[in-house]
């Protein structure tokens, strides 16, 4: 028999990332030693003590059936907690709270939830991809790149956003420019989508990677007519336990579940188990845990290491204050191009065209290799001609 892809999937590009490792593979064949800063996962470990909570919880037979596609309500109210004491916001843990497997899934499912066919979905060009692939083209909406500007500092503009649209999707500390924003910002955008009538999808993924004191505000600071999205990913380096939360409007958050209820069955109870005590890290005023600050210790050497290097050989790159990432101009005419030089020194960067046309001749590196490694990779590139 001939299968074909339905014409939905036909219009999807290839995921950004899997054509990456098709081309990185090829190289590790050859036998090349690959420094790999492309995917955003952390090299870094969980911490034990989330680790040792997962273990005795997926030992207790009732952690082993299915949890509910809204998630367990102890972590709905752990969650709420965090809120509290991170942000000092009540939420209700009932109905303004869904645990997510990975914040990926929720920002797919919303559109699903809220998009009509002919919609229009509002996505900042660089961004993650998600927001105009899956999104958009699975609900036969339409979807307006709205550019990042360097000279605007990465921030969306909403005087260049359509009226009318019936979402848009933000997200600061920023995939992939590293670019954090302030709450007056949030503020700005918030109002424009009340004013517009359009459903602010706010993706706070990064919100605890940040550097040099900066704090990363909520969108429910600005205002509770929005939807956050959070992850235990990056945070606690997690990205394998799969698991996110969303966290804001009523109506929003039902639709959410309402569309996970029909998709999913739930994040596994014992990894829910262990995002509680993960969350139980955080201090009774927010303050962040010694296992986050020692992680961002080492991001921020990394970072140092590698900004300063690039810097060494003419680059202009900002110092990111939240991310992991590090984004400049190659000064090549294309990313793909200086990828690919990259590349035949064993090096993978991510091209920055591929998080939105107009980031063309940009470049991003995940700080996911430790100093040495980031060392070794600016010799490298001493040594071909940098
Ligand atoms: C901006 C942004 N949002 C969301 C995600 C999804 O993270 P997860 O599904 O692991 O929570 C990522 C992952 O890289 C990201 O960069």
């Amino acid at each position: 028999m001939e299968y074909e892809f339905s014409e939905r999937l036909q219009k999807l590009p290839p995921y950004l990332f899997v054509r990456l490792e098709e081309m990185t593979a090829k190289k590790r064949a050859e036998g090349m030693d690959i420094i790999d800063f492309g995917i955003g996962d952390p090299d870094l470990p969980t911490p034990d003590v989330i680790v040792d909570e997962m273990y005795e919880a997926a030992k207790v037979n009732k952690n082993q059936k299915y949890s509910s596609s809204a998630g367990e309500r102890d972590l709905r109210v752990a969650i709420a907690d965090w809120y509290k004491r991170r942000y000092g916001l009540d939420v209700d843990p009932d109905t303004e709270v869904c645990v997510t497997i990975g914040s990926k899934e929720a920002i797919f499912n919303i559109a699903q939830a809220f998009v009509n066919p002919g919609d229009t979905i509002i996505a900042p060009s660089p961004g993650y991809p998600v927001y105009s692939g899956a999104s958009t083209l699975f609900n036969e909406a339409k979807c307006v790149k709205v550019p990042l500007r360097a000279e605007k500092g990465w921030l969306l503009d909403v005087d260049e956003c359509p009226k009318g649209a019936k979402m848009l999707y933000l997200n600061y500390p920023n995939n992939p420019t590293g670019t954090t924003c302030d709450l007056d910002y949030l503020k700005k955008v918030y109002k424009w989508c009340q004013d517009n009538d359009t459903i602010l999808c706010y993706d706070n993924a990064y919100c605890e990677m940040t550097f040099d004191g900066y704090s990363a505000p909520s969108i429910l600071q600005a205002g509770r007519d929005a939807i956050e999205f959070g992850s235990f990913s990056k945070t606690f380096n997690m990205t394998g336990f799969r698991l996110g939360y969303a966290v804001g409007n009523k109506t929003l958050i039902a639709g959410l579940k309402k569309c996970k209820g029909q998709i999913d069955s739930g994040a596994p109870i014992f990894i829910q188990k262990a995002a509680i005590k993960a969350l139980s890290l955080y201090g009774k005023n927010g303050e962040v845990p010694e296992v986050i600050k020692k992680n961002m210790d080492e991001y921020a050497k990394r970072r140092e290491a590698l900004v300063n290097g690039l810097r060494s050989f003419g680059f202009d790159v900002p110092m990111p204050k939240g991310t992991f990432y590090v984004w400049f101009d190659s000064k090549c005419k294309t990313s793909i191009e200086f990828t690919e030089k990259m590349l035949d020194l064993g090096i993978v960067v991510t091209p920055g065209s591929g998080f939105g046309e107009s980031a063309e001749g940009y470049v991003r590196i995940a700080i996911t290799q430790s100093v040495d490694r980031i060392n070794e990779a600016l010799d490298r590139m001493r040594k071909g001609g940098f």
